[in-house]
């Protein structure tokens, strides 16, 4: 187990970037699906692992809109393997109340996705303990524009005036609004990129990358990034003194 599990070193939201499945699979010399299908197990050990631990917001990136441009019979297997993982998992959100989240354009998901995913949606809407967000076809610059577009309208009609604008306006409109900002990235398989998540929210976020592939992912390598988070240290911009100011000082 992790050393100190320590409430105030824990972050509040965790977001990770599962890459590496097709790898998986191609040093086993299985197909790309089979890597998906092993790194459902992986989704299961975080969720699992968060709850356990008390973080509250958990986001997965699951699914790209650039990864549309995937093979046919690769995108029909992830979203056979959503909507299986869909059904298989809502005793257990149930169980834990966890609450599901989406954010990305799930509407262009195809009906049978659509229809589970709705269905778990409004069944775990009520639970608070801690919140599962699925990144769902979703790409960070495509979020930013719909925001805007809604920004647009909403000057043209004269709801909100363009020069009295805020940061918490563009906010708000995000498929994360109400959610906070994700305190720590987790990008498996050895990429070092972004790949066009969460590009608003992601601004002070701590990064961790780790060369293990995302089916192999698992409770120690959640821990081990919790820890490499809980030994950072956050500046939001300002001295190391203004950021922690020494303790046992005044009181
Ligand atoms: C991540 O694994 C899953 C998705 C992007 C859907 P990949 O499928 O990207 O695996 P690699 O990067 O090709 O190994
Ligand atoms: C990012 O992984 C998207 C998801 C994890 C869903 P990709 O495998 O699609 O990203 P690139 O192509 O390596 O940047
Ligand atoms: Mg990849």
């Amino acid at each position: 187990m992790r050393g100190g599990t320590d409430a105030a070193a824990l972050p509040r939201h965790v977001a990770i970037i599962m890459d590496g499945n097709g790898r998986w699979a191609r040093q086993r010399g299985l197909p790309r699906v089979e890597g998906h299908r092993m790194g459902i197990r992986a989704v299961r050990a975080v969720v699992e692992c968060a709850r356990e631990l008390g973080i509250p917001y958990l986001t997965l990136y699951a699914f790209s809109v650039e990864n549309w441009g995937r093979p046919e019979n690769e995108v029909t297997t992830l979203m056979t393997l959503l909507r299986e993982f869909l059904l298989k998992e809502l005793p257990e959100l149930i169980r834990h109340r966890i609450r599901l989240n989406v954010i990305g354009e799930a509407e262009k998901l195809p009906a049978y996705v659509r229809e589970v995913l709705d269905r778990t949606l409004s069944v775990t809407a009520g639970h608070t303990e801690m919140t599962l967000t699925l990144a769902l076809s979703y790409a960070g610059r495509s979020e930013i524009l719909r925001a805007a577009k809604k920004l647009a309208e909403e000057a043209a009609r004269g709801r909100i005036a363009a020069e009295k604008l805020t940061e918490d306006d563009i906010a708000a409109r995000l498929d994360t609004a109400g959610m906070p900002d994700p305190d720590l990235v987790i990008r498996t398989s050895g990429e070092l990129r972004v790949s066009n998540f969460l590009l608003w929210q992601t601004a002070y976020s701590e990064f961790v990358f780790t060369d293990v592939l995302w089916p192999d992912f698992g409770k120690a390598e959640f821990l081990l990034a919790l820890d490499e988070y809980s030994r950072r240290h956050r500046r939001f911009g300002l001295t190391e003194e203004q950021a922690e100011p020494p303790s046992g000082g005044i009181s």
